[in-house]
Formats: C-alpha cells, sequence, structure tokens
C-alpha cells in the first residue's frame, strides 16, 4: 500500500453557488483531517450560476478563517486537478439517502480513472442536513428568511443579487 503523502492535502470541491452553512460546516469537518484543505470551485460555463466564480470564490475566503484551508477554481477532471495538487483524498458531504447514488456514481468513476484518490463521505451536522445552494436561492428569491442559511455576508450578497444588483 502506498505511504500517506506528507503533509496530507485533500480536495472539498462543488459547485458552491453560493457557500451554504452546510458547506462551512464540511469545510471545518473535512478540515481537521488534512494538514491543507483545497476548496474547489468547478469552472464550468454554467449560464445558470447566480455568482461567478470570482465571486464565489471570494465568498468563501471571506467567510472562512482557517489558515490551513485554500480557495481555487479548477476545470477538467477533478481528479486531474487533485493529482496535480498532490491530494490524496477528495471530501464529499452526504446529508441524506438520496444524495448517496449519485455520489456513490462520481466516487466509482473517479476511483476508475485515479485509483490512488481516494473519496471520503463526510455527514453534515444534522442542522444542515436539509440545506442545499439551489434550495437557500429558491427560498431567498420568494422573499423567504434564509437567515442561518449561509454565513450573514453572502445572504446579504444573494438579496442583493436577486434585487437585480
Ligand atoms: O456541488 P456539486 O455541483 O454537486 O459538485 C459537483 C462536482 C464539481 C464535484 C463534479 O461535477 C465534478 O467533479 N466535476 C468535474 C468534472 C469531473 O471530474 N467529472 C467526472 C466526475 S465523476
Amino acid at each position: 500500500m502506498a505511504s500517506k503523502p506528507h503533509p496530507s492535502v485533500g480536495i472539498y470541491p462543488g459547485s458552491f453557488d453560493p457557500l451554504t452553512s452546510g458547506h462551512v460546516d464540511l469545510i471545518h469537518r473535512a478540515a481537521r483531517l488534512v494538514d491543507t484543505l483545497i476548496v474547489a470551485i468547478l469552472q464550468h460555463p454554467d449560464k445558470n450560476a447566480l455568482f461567478s466564480v470570482e465571486e464565489r470564490m471570494e465568498m468563501i475566503r471571506e467567510s472562512i478563517h482557517l489558515q490551513s484551508v485554500k480557495v481555487e477554481a479548477f476545470d477538467g477532471l477533478l481528479v486531474e486537478f487533485a493529482a496535480r495538487r498532490n491530494a490524496a483524498v477528495i471530501f464529499r458531504g452526504i446529508r441524506a439517502v438520496s444524495d448517496y447514488e449519485y455520489e456513490l456514481q462520481m466516487a466509482l468513476m473517479n476511483r476508475r480513472l485515479k485509483p490512488e484518490v481516494e473519496t471520503v463521505f463526510l455527514m453534515s451536522g444534522e442542522a444542515y442536513s436539509f440545506i442545499s445552494s439551489r434550495l437557500v436561492k429558491e427560498v431567498a428569491r420568494l422573499g423567504g428568511d434564509i437567515s442561518g442559511l449561509t454565513p450573514p455576508g453572502i445572504a446579504a450578497r444573494l438579496k442583493r443579487r436577486l434585487s437585480g444588483d
């Protein structure tokens, strides 16, 4: 078995459009397990994205104050990005059983592409298990209260963006 790389690097990939309190919880959990955690935003020309990749990177940097957490954008295959960064582990959050099927498919495909990169599923805290970026945007768009569902600065940005700014 290959020895564990030192220092250890982990990747927490996603769209983060925008970062939610659930993501923040996951970042803190994952950061405890590696020396460096890279929060990696998929750079994908998604016309439906509410925030640009740069805005999303900025929002994560503003919300996470851990020395060991870096924020980057990536394109192409996640496992190739992981290999370039010498990361041995990809973290993904599992909220409910419904997440599992999609996550299992991705993890197994990534393993097939690069067996040396391991996917580790982390359970989000119960208080966050119903939160997703999609639902937070929907509730905000319809005028519902999103306090506590995202870091405060992000809730404010979300309201501004949805009011046309
Ligand atoms: O938060 P999301 O949107 O569910 O994150 C999905 C993400 C970014 C992890 C996934 O789409 C991804 O890894 N895309 C990069 C392209 C890739 O490697 N595809 C093969 C994965 S099986």
